[in-house]
């Protein structure tokens, strides 16, 4: 083997073999690029959507607790249909009261209605049920 056959070999696969992975190497990189930029993109989208779901599952929890307040302390026998028709008491889920009245209805009563003794989080939960309240 001459002297430069020989220095030929052993230059030859190294060089071969940086141009082989080269390409890779430039995939690789790239495909680490694209899924960081993902990751980040779905922490962002995840994120905005917890931010807004938030609240209103919260509130529809209140309003929930609320209705099962409603239905145990007997709001129904007056307001029947769990509010939604009129009895003795007119139909609550069209009832054009600002929350300030509704809450002093509750607590002082009016006219035939019994005023209740709430805690300031049971009169939250029923405010929250009543103004929840949809005509069926
Ligand atoms: C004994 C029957 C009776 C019961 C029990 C009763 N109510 Fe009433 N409610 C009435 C009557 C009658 C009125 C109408 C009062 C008036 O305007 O003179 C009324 C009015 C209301 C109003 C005002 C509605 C409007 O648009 O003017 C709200 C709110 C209300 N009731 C909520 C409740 C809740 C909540 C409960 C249970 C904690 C309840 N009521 C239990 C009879 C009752």
């Amino acid at each position: 083997m001459s002297e430069e056959t020989k220095r030929a070999s052993l230059v030859q696969p190294k060089e071969r073999s940086l141009k082989n992975i080269l390409p890779y190497l430039l995939l690789g990189g790239t495909f680490v690029i694209v899924l960081i930029l993902v990751t980040i993109a779905m922490l962002l989208v995840t994120g905005h959507e917890v931010a807004e779901t938030k609240a209103p599952t919260s509130l529809e929890g209140l309003a929930a607790e609320g209705k099962a307040l409603y239905l145990q302390l007997g709001c129904s026998s007056c307001h029947p249909s769990e509010g939604r028709a009129g009895g003795f008491g007119p139909r609550l889920s069209t009832t054009n009261l600002s929350e300030d009245s509704i809450r002093n209805t509750i607590l002082k009563g009016k006219g035939a209605m019994p005023g209740y003794r709430f805690s300031e989080t049971q009169l939250n939960k029923v405010i929250a049920y009543i103004q929840a309240l949809k005509p069926l």
